[in-house]
């Protein structure tokens, strides 16, 4: 993971380095540094924690240098401490890394027996020591950097600067995002074109194997042997992008509140409302004869996938297969012929979601990206990308870019209904009005935050929370558990309402709050058994659910009042109780709710 960013600039970088590191800090944030070249000399900065500790350090002790870069860290190799954090330098290069260098015992052993000294316990530093070798051999710093490149195996974006050279930075991309921004007589690089959008909207992605050597009139792109290629230099969305909460408190909770609009915008851009039909891109396969969905992703957009297989599985009666990435691709599952495989991500940069896209392609599929950045490495290695619209998210914790990710996906699973002659006209108008209305229930569901604030008081003193959901809300369960275990850092677990009694059900006392998601839907009597179950032995209800609570026939400790929805929409308008108990909670708690510990944004390492 981690956030890269490199300026060579007309003035002193450091304070637009802090910048760009600010809008990358969804990457990472338990340390972060800077480094310059300055009157011919590597100078860094850097300091353990939140990116405004480096700030304060550097109002202390300032930087001058005109080309410089800069790291926000999520860490893999060595605990997060300042010894341990970017830029690593050797005597007279110094690197910035996002990604993991897997040969890095190695080529540390070898330097150290050349008489490199290390002063981390990254991976990171060997780099830097190793292009310093090659230096010291005789070769210029671009020659030196292609040998050093030539012999690391690994993921890694890397951005370099050289001690003696004002005009130089080198940057490097295999397996992690890195974009060149294009100023005038400046030039960026940075992981990705949200970090650059105050500097510039022109920008180049950077392909596998591509590394390329900027000065600040021209740059020079090579790809893994060495031949000059020409990359597109295209204008990027993201400079409109403001960092800003508005009157929240908290991204997360400004996020939250975004969601009707950023719905209404993602179904805008799959449905004609007026004649009430999806209109959804070719995806080019013939839906209508395709044998197999294979969805696959992380975290909480496997949930949203996970969604799209009840919804597919019912709705258009096609076979899907779903797995989280780190699973689908290592157990080799067999990939039938002429099938499309979907893949979910928010960040478009997730390493698992990623290499399995690329099993997947490998193995003949057709593939569909459901993403939210644009230009990431999932939207390019797609054969379609149907994006979700929900602008930048910034809270770690994904809120509104789930719910878009339904929205997408709902009407991906009308769009296969309608192929393959599951879904009469009036019916898709009726699943379409029903989606239509979405944004309104979750503008006046959230008129009621009130009760949230009620609620975390009693969930903050327990333990461990368990979520119940069957159908469609099984998904929504265990992303309501995911929610506040992320965030509040209570045990929380997500079941299938029916797989109680085959053990959970023993975690039950008075002490766990059970929150049970239960629309009033075919399945309601069968969710009302498995409350009853919980009732008896204790546990504390918190129901979720448009039915009356005297309709389940037993003691609810709480009842979050919903309103009657099509059966077909209720992931979407039901994932808002689960954000608001997680948040409030955790605000409760008095947690980081947007950068809550040990997690980032972008996880771009497997
Ligand atoms: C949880 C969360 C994560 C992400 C997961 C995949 O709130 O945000 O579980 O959903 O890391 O990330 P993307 O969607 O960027 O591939």
């Amino acid at each position: 993971m981690c956030g890269i960013v490199g300026i060579l600039g007309a003035k002193p970088v450091a304070e637009d380095l802090v910048d760009a590191l600010r809008r990358l800090e969804y990457r990472g944030y338990d340390s972060a540094g800077v480094a310059t070249v300055e009157n011919g000399h590597l100078e860094r900065r850097r300091a353990e924690g939140k990116l405004r500790n480096l700030s304060e350090r550097l109002m202390r002790e300032p930087l001058a240098g005109k080309a410089g870069i800069g790291h926000t860290r999520w860490a893999t190799h060595g605990a997060p401490s300042e010894r341990n954090a970017h830029p690593h330098m050797s005597e007279n290069v110094c690197v910035v890394h996002n990604g993991i260098i897997e040969n890095f015992r190695e080529l540390r052993e070898e330097l150290t027996r050349a008489g490199a000294v290390f002063a981390s316990d990254t991976d990171t530093e060997v780099v830097a020591h190793l292009i310093s070798y090659e230096m010291r051999k005789g070769a210029e710093p671009v020659e030196a950097t292609r040998n050093a490149l030539g012999r690391l195996r690994g993921a890694f974006a890397l951005a370099i600067i050289f001690a003696g050279h004002d005009n130089l930075m080198i940057g490097a991309r295999e397996g992690s995002p890195l974009a060149v921004g294009h100023g005038d007589q400046q030039m960026f690089l940075g992981s990705d074109a949200i970090a650059l959008a105050p500097f510039t909207d022109k920008v180049t992605y950077l392909e596998e194997g591509d590394w390329v050597v900027l000065h600040r009139e021209s740059f020079e792109i090579r790809d893994r042997q060495g031949r000059k290629v020409e990359r597109p230099m295209l204008t990027s969305q993201a400079s409109g992008f403001l960092v800003d909460k508005g009157n929240h408190r908290h991204f997360m909770l400004k996020e939250i509140h975004e969601q009707a609009e950023v719905i209404s915008h993602t179904l805008t851009n799959y449905m004609d409302m007026a004649a009430g039909t999806v209109r959804f891109p070719d995806l080019g396969v013939d839906l209508a004869t395709v044998p197999r969905i294979t969805i696959s992703a992380c975290g909480t957009a496997y949930y949203a996938g996970l969604v799209a297989k009840y919804w597919l599985e019912r709705y258009a009666r096609i076979p899907v297969e779903i797995d989280v990435a780190s699973e689908l691709r290592y157990r080799e599952a067999p990939m039938p012929e002429g099938g499309l495989a979907v893949f979910v991500s928010q960040s478009g940069e997730t390493a698992d979601t990623l290499a399995t896209l690329r099993y997947c392609k490998a193995a003949g599929q057709r593939i569909v990206s459901v993403v939210n950045v644009r230009n990431s490495t999932i939207a390019r290695e797609s054969h379609v990308v149907l994006p979700t619209l929900a602008g930048p998210e910034i809270g770690v914790a994904s809120t509104k870019a789930f719910t878009c990710q339904l929205s997408a996906l709902a009407c991906l699973a009308l769009a296969v209904a309608r192929a393959r002659g599951q879904l009469s006209e009036e019916r898709e108008r009726e699943l379409v009005r029903a989606l239509v209305e979405v944004p309104r229930h979750l503008t006046s569901l959230l008129r009621d935050e009130r009760r949230y604030e009620e609620l975390a008081h009693w969930f903050s003193k327990a333990k461990d929370v368990l979520y119940l959901g069957r159908g469609l809300s099984y998904p929504i369960a265990l992303e309501g558990a995911l929610k506040l275990k992320e965030i509040s850092y209570i045990h929380a677990e997500g079941y299938a309402a029916g797989e109680m009694k085959h053990g959970p059900i023993a975690l039950i006392d008075e002490k766990v709050p059970v929150v049970v998601v239960a629309p009033n839907d075919d399945l309601f009597e069968k969710t009302v058994s498995n409350m009853q179950e919980v009732a008896a032995r204790g546990g504390q209800i918190v129901l979720v659910s448009d039915a009356d609570r005297d309709s389940i026939g037993c003691e609810v400790a709480a009842h979050i009042r919903m309103p009657a929805l099509h059966p077909f929409v209720t992931p979407l308008v039901y994932a808002l109780p689960m954000q608001l108990i997680a948040y409030h909670t955790a605000v409760l708690m008095g947690t980081d709710v947007d950068q809550p510990r040990n997690l980032a944004k972008s996880v771009t390492v497997e």
